[in-house]
């Protein structure tokens, strides 16, 4: 069952997420815990990374007992590529906070050894003790990390094949579809359904047919993000556009 949360507009949304997050970081480090939180890249999330820079900066929210896993990274594209998304990371959240660099996590677009890189990132988010809480996008085939259709309940962090429409979507961040990678990896969808708290970020009428997919479809691996209905903890954040097809 997921539920709908409907903000006023994006920084609304950001701002209700950010105090979520906030209010996590707080409780489990008064208890001396870690936090471990999953994030995501793409224009989505922006205004939430940056509503959690402002409170740590005016606030004093500390990250320094958070552990952060991405979701996913283009295959080739190392930390020096400006559309990594480990470069993506660096500037628009982790430089501006105080969270060690030991604890950021990102799939290596530049491994050589997929397999084992991926088995690793999953031991590792175990070791950490499971994902507290996921940040999602959605994108418009209905994926959740990169997980194209077809993309069962049971996939975890591997290699994928990027949809074409996928591509085209984000070959604005790179200027020309040539450049876009055809593969990335990305954390599978039973890896993100098994963070104790999933919050779907959504904004714009772009994503309004495909977010109405994901809440009212059976699911299916036709369209990953219908996965998220088995998840107990699955709150989708809408503007007045990605809600409008519900
Ligand atoms: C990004 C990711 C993707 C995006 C999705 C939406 O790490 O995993 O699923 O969340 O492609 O992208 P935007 O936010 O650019 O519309």
């Amino acid at each position: 069952m997921i539920a709908t949360r409907l903000h006023p507009d994006k920084q609304s949304a950001a701002q209700a997420v950010a105090r979520e997050i906030a209010g996590l970081i707080e409780i489990r480090s008064k208890s001396g815990k870690a936090t471990v939180l999953g994030l995501a890249t793409g224009s989505t999330p922006l205004p939430l990374y940056a509503e959690l820079i402002r409170l740590h900066r005016e606030s004093g929210l500390s990250f320094r007992s958070v552990i952060t896993f991405n979701l996913d990274e283009y295959e080739g594209l190392g930390a020096d590529h400006p559309q990594s998304y480990r470069r993506f990371m660096e500037e628009h959240l982790f430089r501006h906070l105080d969270i060690p660099a030991a604890n950021i996590h990102i799939p290596d677009g530049l491994t050589k050894d997929a397999a084992g890189h991926c088995a690793a990132y999953e031991a590792a988010i175990r070791d950490a003790g499971g994902l507290d809480l996921q940040i999602l996008g959605i994108g418009r085939t209905g994926h959740i990390g990169f997980n194209e259709p077809p993309s069962s309940c049971e996939t975890r962090t591997r290699w994928v094949h990027l949809d074409e429409v996928t591509r085209r979507d984000n070959s604005v961040f790179f200027g020309d579809l040539n450049q876009v990678p055809h593969g990335a990896l990305t954390m599978g969808v039973a890896t993100i359904l098994e963070a104790r708290r999933i919050e779907l970020l959504a904004f714009g009428e772009a994503k309004a047919d495909i977010v109405a997919r994901a809440i009212k479809e059976t699911p299916s691996d036709g369209c990953p993000a219908t996965w998220l209905q088995r998840h107990p903890a699955c709150t989708f954040h809408l503007d007045a556009g990605a809600a409008q097809a519900l």
